[in-house]
């Protein structure tokens, strides 16, 4: 891959510290054939050479109409890995209770190896995986769970989606930020 150091630092450097404690989110944007594919794979492959569990996630135009489908997919492959997942009880709403099934599938494979998510092509992305890309990276903030989205930025963007993945990756920029100060109050 040509010219994107800049790029394969910052997933090198989320990568690392997800190793050893929290993850981060990387959040990929560029127009039709900018590489955003390729970086998502050079970055799983990088995180497959430390360890790490990759769960691979593809948004498409089809998939859309089936709420959370491309996340459900993607976790669904590895959940035999994943035992012992308690059924959500109390949780009326399917959809609720589909996140927080998937957010335990991802607490069980963190808990034995750091994970990194990709989810490529999130501009097809319907709005329950959309709310899910904003919830868990908060919810598992303290896990070694790595997020890298890929989002094309060709044709007609949705305000509302755009307006909620960027929150996620500046709350985990933040978080980042509240840490290394931390970090560095203690002298580490
Ligand atoms: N930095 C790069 N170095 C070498 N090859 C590259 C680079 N960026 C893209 N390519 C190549 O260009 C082609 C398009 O890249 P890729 O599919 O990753 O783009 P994309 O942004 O995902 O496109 P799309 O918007 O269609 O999803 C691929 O064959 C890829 O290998
Ligand atoms: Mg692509």
């Amino acid at each position: 891959m040509h010219g994107r150091d800049a790029e394969l630092r910052l997933c090198g450097d989320m990568l690392r510290r997800g190793r050893t404690g929290t993850g981060g989110v990387v959040l990929v944007e560029g127009q039709l054939g900018m590489g955003k594919t390729l970086l998502l794979a050079e970055a799983a492959k990088a995180a497959g050479a430390h360890g790490y569990t990759v769960v691979t996630a593809v948004a498409d135009e089809f998939a859309r109409t089936i709420p959370l489908s491309p996340l459900v997919l993607a976790v669904g492959d590895l959940a035999e890995s994943a035992d012992g997942v308690p059924a959500v009880s109390g949780e009326p709403d399917p959809r609720v209770r589909d996140i927080s099934r998937l957010r335990q599938h991802l607490e069980t494979l963190a808990s034995q190896r750091p994970v990194l998510v990709t989810v490529d092509d999130l501009h097809y992305a319907d709005p329950v995986t959309l709310f899910a890309l904003r919830m868990m990276p908060r919810q598992l903030a303290a896990r070694p769970v790595s997020w890298v989205l890929a989002r094309g930025t060709d044709g007609a963007t949705d305000g509302k989606a755009d307006a909620a993945l960027r929150r996620a990756a500046a709350a985990a920029r933040r978080r980042r930020r509240g840490d290394d100060h931390r970090q560095a109050r203690r002298g580490a």
